[in-house]
């Protein structure tokens, strides 16, 4: 019993250390927790809104004989940052763009030579030029669709764009931030003003981080 006795009252007081430690874990847990929480409502972030403000296709023709599709393809898109707190430095935007599932194209529209700091609560415009000649191997079913389109004088467009941006709470700059935009576009053919019925209509895109 005499011996016994020390090492019980060491094995509570390391049981009772122990508990101390476990409280104040949970206490620290909870006031990071409630931080955060209380950052994250003052600021309140909110992605990027992104569209595609005007496009005009001036030449999109394939060429069966040898797959050669040769197009003239400019986007204008705008960026809006809706936050009240938080301004983006938009570090690196690069463009694809595909027709009937394939893509065609790709540039960049963004890089460290043109990247600039966007504040809050404005809107910013960057370009998309795709041009040139490729041959590409459309699936099966594309003959008709390019056909349907070109009857129509209409072209479905699909554009992914892959951005890197950091987000800026005063002094702070937060860390590289990736996601993608999509956009489905009808792309009139030849938007010179030939084509009277065909007007591109501002479209809205999807931004995934
Ligand atoms: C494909 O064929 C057309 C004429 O049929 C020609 O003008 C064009 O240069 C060719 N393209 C390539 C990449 O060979
Ligand atoms: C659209 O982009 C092209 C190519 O960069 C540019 O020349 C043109 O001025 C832009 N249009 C508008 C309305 O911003
Ligand atoms: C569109 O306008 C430009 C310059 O005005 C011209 O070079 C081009 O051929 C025109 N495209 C069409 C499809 O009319």
């Amino acid at each position: 019993m005499a011996v016994a006795q020390p090492n019980n009252r060491s094995r509570r007081c390391c049981c009772c250390l122990f508990n101390i430690i476990w409280k104040l874990l949970i206490a620290i847990i909870i006031l990071v927790v409630l931080i955060i929480l209380i950052i994250w409502l003052i600021v309140q972030p909110r992605a990027f809104k992104f569209s595609v403000k005007e496009a005009k296709l001036t030449q999109f023709n394939y060429l069966n004989n040898n797959n050669t599709l040769r197009y003239n393809l400019v986007l204008n898109f705008t960026a809006r940052n809706p936050n009240k707190k938080l301004n983006i430095y938009y570090d690196k935007v690069e463009g694809h763009v595909s027709y009937d599932g394939t893509r065609f194209a790709s540039t960049d529209v963004i890089t460290w030579l043109n990247s600039f700091r966007q504040y809050t609560k404005s809107t910013n415009s960057m370009n998309g030029v795709f041009s040139g000649k490729r041959v590409v191997v459309f699936d099966q079913n594309m003959g008709s669709d390019f056909e349907r389109d070109k009857k129509d004088g209409i072209f479905r467009i699909d554009v992914k764009l892959y951005f890197t941006i950091r987000f800026r709470l005063g002094d702070f700059i937060g860390g590289y931030t990736k996601g993608n935009i999509k956009c489905g576009l009808d792309v009139p053919f030849g938007s010179n003003g030939t084509k009277v019925f065909n007007v591109f209509e501002p479209t809205t895109c999807d931004v995934t981080f």
